[in-house]
């Protein structure tokens, strides 16, 4: 499937504060969360609904009701943990596993050291949460592992992505929608996003 980038000119405004060396951890905080609300609207958009019988103050009708219970939304420790905030302000009800991961730093490739998810994860639409998709190993991984526990559906939501990440991704799990809010350039020497927003992981959490 085609990656789906935000278009829209108040992303980009939210993305140029959160690129900026000079913005703190709060607001960056702040802004991953909105970011990851309007991705999680976006991936929303095919949902199936239950129809639903209520009563307006004005009169009987047939509404649409999202199911939330049918989803499990599963950040990539560390970084993905801050996009968390945000996706739950959308859909409150939805579980919630994690899956541990580090990038080697001399190979670059993951690590995985932690995996925990709801024990039904297979019978639930799952929404990885990874604000970052550099080479895509992470990616990959860690649909991998969900794959191996039976899960049909999954989704990848991230902040910023790189071409050759995303033709990898795309290709291992074509099957996988991705939705990024911007597309970025390349990838530097170190397997850095250019021009990206430096370590998700250090600026959410303060660490360098
Ligand atoms: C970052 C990021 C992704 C991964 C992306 O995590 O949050 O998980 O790198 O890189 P890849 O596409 O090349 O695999 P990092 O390893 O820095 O861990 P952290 O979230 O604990 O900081
Ligand atoms: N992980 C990050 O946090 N940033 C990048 O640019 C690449 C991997």
């Amino acid at each position: 499937m085609k990656t789906i980038a935000l278009n829209h000119p108040l992303i980009e405004h939210k993305l140029t504060i959160l690129r900026d060396k000079n913005t703190g951890t709060k607001e960056f905080r702040e802004l991953v969360k909105e970011i990851s609300m309007f991705l999680c609207y976006e991936a929303f958009k095919d949902a199936k609904l239950d129809k639903t019988k209520i009563e307006t103050p004005m009169q009987e009708m047939t509404s649409g009701k999202l199911n939330e219970d049918a989803y499990a939304f599963v950040p990539i420790l560390r970084a993905g943990m801050g996009m968390l905030d945000g996706v739950l302000s959308v859909i409150p009800n939805a579980k919630i596993g994690h899956i541990g991961m580090y990038r080697n730093e001399e190979t670059y490739e993951p690590v995985n050291y932690f995996f925990k998810v709801p024990k039904d994860i297979e019978k639930r639409e799952v929404i990885l949460l990874d604000p970052m998709l550099a080479t895509g190993g992470s990616a990959i991984d860690a649909i991998d592992l969900l794959k191996e526990k039976g899960v049909k559906r999954i989704k990848f939501l991230c902040l910023i992505a790189a071409p050759e990440g995303l033709k990898v991704v795309e290709e291992k799990h074509p099957d996988v929608q991705i939705y990024c809010a911007s597309i970025d350039d390349k990838l530097n020497a170190n397997k850095y996003i250019m021009p990206g927003l430096g370590d998700a992981g250090d600026r959410i959490f303060g660490t360098k």
